[in-house]
């Protein structure tokens, strides 16, 4: 199994992505082209970049992405980076100046892990929360949502969330996903 979960680390080196991680979207934009629809792009936790290059890749010329980390990223083609935390003030400015909605937010975000599962569960369901209510806030009538988030107790009730949210939930497990790791992906396609 380790060295299928290699094959992703060396396929992103060979092909010049900064993470593994980007087969992740890669995968899961496959099935929804979600990237490809968008006019307005928001990625909450984006360094160092993985997801970043592959919109930048993806999407219309036109289509503007905000990209958002607490970590410095290094520039990307045709993506506006901007250093914050999303529970900060400037985020929070960002997002409410928007000149139009996104109809896509995406997430791969997640706490830095404490070793106390249940704080880390907790704290990585805030930052899920936050999407959500984002989401709630500023998508487009038919944008798109997706998270990271991790198969364990809070799973239920996120989707159930989800589910009173959006016409479409679906739950990803892309295959660049580490089979060892909880993490899964939360798609919500079109707010009620
Ligand atoms: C798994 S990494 C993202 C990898 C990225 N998708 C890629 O392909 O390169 C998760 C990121 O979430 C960011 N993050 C976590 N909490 C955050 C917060 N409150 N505000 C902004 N970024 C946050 C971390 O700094 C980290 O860079």
């Amino acid at each position: 199994m380790k060295d299928i979960q290699d094959t992703w680390a060396k396929k992103a080196k060979n092909e010049g992505y900064r993470s593994r991680a980007s087969y992740k979207l890669i995968q899961i934009n496959q099935t929804h082209n979600l990237i490809e629809q968008a006019d307005l792009i928001i990625e909450l936790g984006s360094a160092p970049g993985g997801w970043s290059q592959v919109i930048s890749n993806k999407k219309k010329t036109h289509t503007k992405c905000l990209a958002i980390d607490i970590l410095s990223m290094e520039k990307i083609n045709s993506i506006d980076f901007y250093k914050i935390d999303l529970y900060s003030d400037e985020f929070a400015e960002l997002s409410e100046n928007l000149t139009k909605k996104p109809d896509l937010i995406l997430s791969d975000m997640s706490v830095n892990l404490s070793g106390i599962k249940l704080v880390d569960d907790e704290a990585n369901l805030e930052l899920n929360l936050f999407c959500l209510n984002l989401s709630k806030k500023i998508l487009n009538k038919n944008g798109a949502l997706l998270i990271k988030t991790f198969s364990n107790q809070n799973l239920k009730k996120l989707k159930k969330l989800f589910e009173e949210n959006f016409k479409k939930v679906v739950v990803e497990k892309p295959p660049a996903s580490k089979t060892s790791s909880a993490e899964v992906y939360l798609l919500g396609l079109v707010p009620k």
